[in-house]
């Protein structure tokens, strides 16, 4: 079984092809992956513009397709399904990448699936990763924080979530304030390398609260008051700030982590999503899963941040359910995981 998958959610234009796993092989194949990552369009004005990345998806999508079929050796008749982001997310690319996948099933006649973006980073691990049903899942990335139950493809229950900013807006912010570029995960990762994690006490909002939810505006603004006492031009300062900042942060993960093992106990704990990509994050995680006698399963770097290869395999795992979407889907702004949450959160 072949998926194609599309992802248009954000400032990434991507295009995978994912094979499911022949005979007892446990993990997926991935046979396409290209990706156009908008970042001149959007550098200077330090975040996303949603017009402007609607407009980009337009003009690449068609041409990462093609990209993706002549990667893979494929021609469309060899695919099983087409696969889209369908939500949430800044709806202008969402639709771009919704259309393209229905009119690639319409003319091609294959099933359309219309993935939610959380689903596709939720699943993603299992695409390279032996790890079976159910598990633990701390979602971390621009747009969300979130610890959930996963039992299978759309059966998700949140055991908590953040009251205000997610964390990769937090290193955003924080790499913006301090002057390191956008976007700023990578960039305040690196400055941390050589930083002192220990020279800046910074508040851990929840930590040691009962529940399993997240906050991370009082930090941000933490972190701003810091940055406005540094000495001018200290590049030791700006790389003990990150250093201090990561450490705090992964302080409050552990923490929220530790709480939701204690309230839903789980064979594996598995961290995704654009902050899944740190090193010191994933360190800290494997060091509360070890102590809980649990394995952290995380998916390579690069599947981490946004991705075709994590919307086709969420497809393709739906597919093999024999479940599909109608060509009348509508794009959705926000879709939450766990339908019995409330939409507005
Ligand atoms: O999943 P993703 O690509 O897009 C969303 O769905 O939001 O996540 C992007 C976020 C950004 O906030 C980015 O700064 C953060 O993930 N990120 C990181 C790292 N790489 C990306 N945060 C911390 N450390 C990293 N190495
Ligand atoms: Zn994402």
């Amino acid at each position: 079984m072949r998926v194609m998958g599309i992802e248009t959610s954000c400032d990434e234009t991507a295009v995978a092809i994912v094979e499911a796993p022949a005979g007892p092989e446990p993990v997926g194949r991935i046979l396409a992956n290209v990706i156009y990552s908008q970042l001149t369009e959007h550098r200077r004005f330090g975040g996303v513009v949603p017009e402007i990345a609607a407009r980009a998806h337009l003009e690449r999508l068609d041409g990462l397709v093609t990209d993706a079929l002549s990667e893979a050796g494929l021609g469309f008749a060899d695919l099983d399904g087409i696969a889209a982001t369908g939500g949430p997310g800044l709806i202008g690319g969402v639709m771009v990448g919704v259309m393209t996948a229905k009119a690639i099933a319409f003319a091609h006649d294959k099933p359309f699936l219309a993935i939610n973006h959380l689903e596709g980073h939720a699943l993603s691990v299992r695409l390279t990763e032996d790890v079976s049903f159910p598990y633990l899942l701390l979602l971390v990335s621009g747009g969300h924080c979130q610890l959930l139950t996963v039992d299978g493809p759309g059966r998700f229950t949140r055991l908590g979530t953040t009251i205000d900013d997610a964390v990769g807006e937090c290193f955003d912010k924080t790499a913006k304030l301090l002057g390191l570029g956008f976007p700023g995960g990578p960039a305040v990762e690196r400055a941390a390398l050589t930083g002192d994690a220990m020279r800046f006490s910074l508040p851990r909002p929840m930590w040691r609260k009962p529940g399993c939810d997240f906050s991370f505006s009082g930090l941000k603004t933490a972190v701003r008051l810091a940055v406005e006492k540094l000495p001018a031009n200290d590049q030791q300062a700006i790389a003990d700030l990150c250093a201090s900042f990561q450490r705090t942060v992964g302080d409050v993960l552990a923490d929220r982590c530790a709480n939701a093992l204690a309230l839903a106990p789980a064979p594996a704990l598995v961290v995704a999503g654009g902050v899944a990509a740190n090193a010191y994050l994933r360190s800290r995680l494997e060091s509360l899963a070890a102590s809980h006698g649990i394995r952290l399963v995380a998916p390579p770097v690069k599947l981490c941040t946004d991705n075709g290869a994590m919307i086709a395999w969420a497809g393709l795992e739906r597919l093999r359910l024999g479940e599909t979407d109608p060509l009348d889907f509508r794009p959705r702004p926000r879709w939450p995981l766990d339908p019995s949450v409330s939409m507005g959160r």
